[in-house]
């Protein structure tokens, strides 16, 4: 039998222990090979102090429907080898950590929990044993004994979290359990990346690296190598022997050369010994933004992004880029006006990318250039098909009404080429398809004009080889369609 003497002395030194994993064991430090041993024995040990809470638990049920305290011995023994393999279990969870590899919140969490059931086991055995006093009130023991069975439910939660993903007990729980258990993704919440056309990369980005892996050396509060990255001032201002950051040019920026150091490097930043490690995938988007000009105020849809960050920013929750007319504010456009348009035969369609934008198709170009609705809905249109309609040199002038076309369609018309004087400063316009038309090489002075123009067909035109070659040096990057086989 446990008497109440022992088992406050055993809280004592519980909580002397428990302090000391909590303040001694630094999660990101490094573990001597033993301790990794029985840090991987962590998840095996876990079990034993369940089974002993789960034991003790049913003993005291018994107790009370009995109304006997035949079983009060087992619970007293099944609490205290709760609490010891317990310990045990901290201990071995602690030294687990430190080989890494885990989302530091939820170790952090977990860890807690994990003392968090250890202490108050060890307090429950101290309310049980209680003859009398504050104790042993009812209201007391219910508290406890919720403490230990709750922290068991959510800290075992946690724990297969980190071994098996987010989401995994939770996945298939009841709608009201998984409000209590679910946890906001850190994938999704570490970057910044929800509006990329706003957001620069230093601050969706950069500067959240910087805090996490470097601020607690070079922040703020400590300058190690009197070197500080907590703000844009402190970062640019840095006077070292070597430059810091060249704009694109990664290998000859001091931050990345130090972080890409290999692994043991007395030099290797953050430090091997002190500090948490940095990923290869953090390396890379640092380059990304060294290579791209180190710039502080370029947005992320800006930037030109390579497929390998693309894809390590999409797994921390980056949409499409919404780059072009698709980047901007457009107002909806007016339904009645839409309406009025489809009944004159007018075709128009929303974008399925832009809810705003319209796509237009139509034959005879006084209905959908030049009318009411077109005066209405010229900001929303930003494809226009005008495929063999009557348009002419002068009705297309209109276009110049219509600011965001980026698809302009105007094969088999009679078009020259002046007319397309009303789209060439057109900022978007990167389609243009004058396949059949009439024009010639007086267009071309007009077309030289269009610098965003990625796709433009020229097929079965009057324009001559001489113009091509013209406009494919004016052009490097428009891909122009002649119908000759290349
Ligand atoms: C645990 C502390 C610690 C952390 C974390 C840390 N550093 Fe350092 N860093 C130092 C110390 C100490 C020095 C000075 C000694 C030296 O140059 O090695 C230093 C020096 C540097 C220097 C050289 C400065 C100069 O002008 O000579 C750079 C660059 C640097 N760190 C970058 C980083 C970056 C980038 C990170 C984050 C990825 C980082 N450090 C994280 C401790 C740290």
């Amino acid at each position: 039998m446990i008497s109440q003497r022992f088992s406050r002395w055993n809280l004592v030194l519980i909580t002397i222990l428990l302090v000391g994993v909590a303040f001694l064991i630094d999660p990101s430090g490094r573990s001597s090979s033993i301790f990794r041993f029985f840090g991987r024995l962590h998840p095996a040990m876990i079990h034993f102090p369940i089974v002993f809470v789960i034991v003790a638990f049913m003993g005291s049920v018994v107790n009370r429907f009995t109304k006997s305290e035949r079983w009060d011995s087992l619970v007293h023994i099944s609490l205290f080898l709760a609490c010891w393999a317990g310990l045990k279990a901290v201990f071995a969870g602690s030294w687990l950590s430190q080989t890494g590899g885990y989302p530091s919140d939820l170790i952090t969490l977990h860890k807690w929990f994990g003392i968090g059931i250890v202490w108050s086991s060890a307090f429950l055995l101290v309310v049980t044993t209680a003859g009398s006093g504050i104790f042993q009130t009812r209201m007391v023991r219910l508290v406890s004994w919720a403490a230990v069975l709750g922290g068991l439910v959510v800290g075992g939660d946690l724990g297969g979290q980190l071994t098996h993903g987010r989401g995994f007990v939770t996945q298939y729980a009841p709608a009201g359990l998984r409000l209590v258990l679910e946890h906001p993704d850190p994938m999704k919440t570490r970057f910044d990346l929800s509006t990329p056309d706003v957001t620069t990369v230093y601050d969706g980005i950069v500067s959240p690296i910087l805090m996490e892996k470097c601020s607690s050396c070079h922040g703020a509060d400590r300058g190690k190598g009197s070197l500080r990255l907590h703000t844009v001032e402190a970062i640019t201002t840095h006077e070292g022997d070597e430059p810091l950051l060249t704009a694109g040019k990664p290998e000859e920026s001091l931050l990345i050369k130090r972080i890409e150091l290999p692994e043991g490097h007395e030099d290797q930043m953050p430090p091997m010994y002190n500090a948490k490690p940095i990923s290869h995938a953090d390396v890379e988007l640092l380059k990304w933004w060294v290579s791209s000009g180190a710039s502080f105020d370029q947005t992320i849809a800006s930037v030109e992004m390579p497929t390998t960050i693309y894809t390590i920013l999409q797994a921390y929750g980056l949409g499409g880029i919404r780059t072009g007319v698709f980047a901007l504010d457009v107002a909806p456009p007016d339904t009645a006006l839409i309406a009025s348009w489809r009944q004159k035969g007018v075709s128009v369609d929303v974008l399925a990318e832009g809810e705003s934008l319209l796509s237009v198709r139509c034959t005879v170009v006084q209905d959908c250039i030049w009318g009411p609705e077109a005066d209405g809905l010229a900001a929303n249109v930003t494809w226009i098909d005008l495929r063999n309609s009557d348009l002419t040199d002068e009705s297309m002038a209109g276009l110049g009404r219509f600011p965001l076309l980026t698809r302009v369609n105007v094969a088999g018309t009679a078009i020259s080429g002046s007319g397309l004087a009303a789209i060439s400063g057109h900022e978007y316009l990167d389609y243009l398809n004058l396949y059949g038309s009439m024009v010639d090489d007086n267009a071309l002075q007009h077309i030289e004009l269009m610098k965003k123009l990625t796709s433009l067909y020229l097929w079965q035109t009057k324009v001559s080889e001489e113009g091509i070659a013209r406009l494919r040096s004016a052009l490097p990057q428009t891909e122009i369609d002649t119908g000759d086989a290349k």
